[in-house]
């Protein structure tokens, strides 16, 4: 039995499949590289000592799914492929609800011709609409302000008609808050291609040389400090969450959604002085204009993924601090 993991060349992909290989599973990997190398994957193997089928494909192409799915004997599937800068999907709507939605429905249609039931889908907090009150609980108000935002929502939607359907099918939608930091090892890590548009990514690379200054989008926000206070969690936490969805997906039937955070919320300013004082470095920073779109507080109730997936974030501020310079100075241009 194996898991497929859609887009698991990419950032939260490959910590997933490090953190499922060391539990003991076995995955198989499609992603055609459209935001990602193949090098994360050979990482992967460097440290686990396994070799990971890899497939350059696009999860569109649902006859190669469904050959994949019978050669592996693929039991379930986590899929995290998809298109996510938010200001491309501003600009390019058409190119992300084809991406993101075509992908998931054909996902869905190899998942009933193979008779595999159970599907981990990456959603976002992004779904949570800004009327909402913090901590933010799984029956949030749900809407976007934005094409990525909304490919998220209508693939949820997506997944809860296919799950009705199929009343032995498990769909578990995980709502990732902001996921930072690297492996320990600083071997894998994320690679955005351009220019950051996440803070901690941002971070690093100016610590690392490659940016002159992070500029600080707002300090006028009602928050502690005036800075936009968010949920950072560690990618290794997100990649665990995973492995506990897997498992938890096997004792349910239907379709339901899980906050993954932390629960704690951080400002910019916060992360700039924990990222200072974990690596005994300085970030240089300007305060700029608030970034369209954003708002003063975001921060999740991970209280539901505790009790149904025995599950919660261990790692700390500073390990996020830390693993994000570790991967950042170990690998200044990323995989490239
Ligand atoms: P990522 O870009 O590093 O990984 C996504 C992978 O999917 C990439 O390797 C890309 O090449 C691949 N891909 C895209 N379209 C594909 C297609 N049609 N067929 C095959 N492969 C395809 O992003 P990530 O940060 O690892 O995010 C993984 C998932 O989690 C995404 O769905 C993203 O929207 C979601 N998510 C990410 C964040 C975040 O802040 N990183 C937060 C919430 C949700
Ligand atoms: C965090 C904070 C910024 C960059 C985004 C997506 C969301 C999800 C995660 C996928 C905010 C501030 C940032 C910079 C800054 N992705 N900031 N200077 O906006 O919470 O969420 O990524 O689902 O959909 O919208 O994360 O890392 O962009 O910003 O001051 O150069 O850092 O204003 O307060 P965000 P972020």
């Amino acid at each position: 039995m194996s898991i497929l993991i859609t887009g698991g060349a990419g950032y939260i992909g490959s910590h997933t499949c490090l953190c499922l290989i060391e539990k003991g599973y076995d995955v198989v990997v499609i992603d055609n590289l459209d935001n990602a190398s193949d090098e994360s994957l050979k990482r992967v193997t460097r440290l686990t000592g396994k070799e990971i089928p890899f497939y350059e494909e696009d999860v569109r192409n649902t006859d190669k799914v469904i050959e994949i799915i019978g050669k592996h004997n693929v039991d379930s599937v986590i899929h995290f492929a998809g298109l996510k800068a938010v200001g491309e999907s501003v600009a390019k709507p058409l190119m992300y609800y084809e991406n993101n939605l075509v992908s998931t429905v054909h996902l869905a249609e190899a998942m009933e011709k193979t008779g595999v039931k159970k599907l981990i889908f990456s959603s976002s907090a992004t779904v949570y609409s800004q009327n909402n009150i913090v901590p933010l609980t799984e029956e949030g108000n749900l809407g976007c302000t934005n094409p990525y935002g909304w490919t998220k929502l209508m693939n949820e939607q997506i997944l809860r008609d296919a799950a009705k359907a199929h009343p032995d099918w498990s769909i578990v939608l995980l709502r990732y808050f902001n996921p930072v930091g690297a492996h320990e090892s600083g071997t894998i890590g994320e690679d955005p291609s351009g220019t950051p548009n996440n803070l901690m990514p941002y971070v690093s690379q100016t610590a690392v040389g490659r940016r002159d200054h992070l500029t600080v989008y707002g300090d006028d926000y009602d928050t502690h400090d005036g800075t936009g206070v968010r949920d950072y969690i560690h990618v290794m936490d997100l990649a665990m969450g995973h492995v506990a969805a897997v498992e938890y997906a096997s004792r349910f039937n239907g379709c339901d959604a899980i906050n993954l955070g932390t629960g704690v919320g951080y400002s910019v300013l916060d992360m700039v002085k924990a990222f200072e004082k974990a690596n005994g470095l300085k970030i240089p920073y300007v305060i700029g204009p608030r970034r369209p779109g954003d708002i003063a507080t975001v921060y999740s109730n991970p209280e539901k993924a505790a009790r149904l997936l025995g599950w919660k974030a261990e790692r700390t501020l500073e390990d996020m601090c830390r693993d994000q310079w570790n991967w950042q100075k170990n690998n200044p241009n990323g995989y490239r």
